[in-house]
């Protein structure tokens, strides 16, 4: 079901039909009675619906993004050690192949990587693109997501077809599960989200495509106890307190397959 775009605000009519004509969803001149919409109001774009439930944004300023960059714990944190970030060493090329909202692409770029953001739901492609350009105007985020690049494509085909100069080091997965772990672990204020994005029931066609695309690393983020992606299997992981990260290191895969 494709979701509309509302806007009330006549000063931000234009960036509507930009973000409509961008992501290809339908631009709306009534606000919706049911359902879910997305609404470009003043400030921001925000996926709403009628009703209680909480709006759903990205957001790379404020908030948790804004605690995650003044106290996120640097290249401590585990997803750093799980990309392989190591003292000197140059930075890696990441392609966050599910960027959902970009709360792990910003920590990725936050800890001085490109990233590369491939998101195949239009409504989150638009809450991502609206949090960027929001972003790229604050002084304490404008040099971060200059790090960022937001791609609306599905990532298993982006990657089977990207140039061999172009192969990112680290290809990073975080798919919608539909087991319990994911599903029970999602927030209230994230149920609009699941219910339009729904699960990614692909994902092993994923990984394929991102072991074949990475050059040193594929990192799964997965709840603790959820069971790894169908098919290849880790050749390491990474548990912290409620998420792993599986780690597919291309050299050992390499290696079993030789
Ligand atoms: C659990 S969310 C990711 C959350 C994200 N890590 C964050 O920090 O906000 C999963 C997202 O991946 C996207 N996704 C799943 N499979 C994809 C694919 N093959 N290509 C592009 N996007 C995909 C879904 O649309 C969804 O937005």
């Amino acid at each position: 079901m494709t979701t509309p775009l509302y806007c009330a605000e006549p000063a931000r009519r234009h960036t509507a039909q930009q973000l409509a004509e961008r992501f290809a969803l339908p631009l709306v001149t009534r606000r919706p009675v049911e359902g879910y919409w997305l609404e470009l109001g003043p400030e921001r774009l925000e996926l709403v619906t009628v009703g209680k439930q909480g709006a759903v944004f990205a957001e790379f300023v404020a908030g948790a993004a804004k605690h995650r960059r003044e106290q996120g714990g640097g290249r401590g944190q585990p997803v750093a050690k799980a990309i392989g970030l190591k003292g000197a060493e140059a930075l890696p090329l990441v392609v966050d192949a599910t960027a959902g909202l970009g709360r792990d692409g910003f920590v990725l770029a936050t800890l001085g990587c490109a990233v590369t953001l491939v998101e195949r739901s239009p409504v989150a492609a638009a809450l991502l693109a609206d949090a960027l350009d929001r972003a790229s105007t604050h002084p304490d985020t404008m040099d971060i997501v200059a790090r960022m690049t937001l791609v609306h494509a599905d990532s298993a085909q982006w990657l089977s077809s990207l140039p061999d100069a172009e192969r990112p080091d680290v290809v990073f997965v975080d798919p919608m599960f539909p087991d319990t772990g994911k599903t029970a672990a999602v927030k209230k204020d994230m149920t609009a989200f699941q219910a339009v994005i729904g699960d990614d029931l692909d994902s092993a066609a994923l990984l394929s495509a991102a072991i074949g695309a990475a050059k040193n690393r594929v990192v799964v983020k997965r709840p603790r106890l959820g069971a790894p992606i169908e098919g290849v299997k880790p050749s390491g992981e990474q548990v912290g307190k409620s998420t792993r990260f599986d780690i597919y290191s291309i050299k050992a895969l390499r290696g079993a397959a030789s």
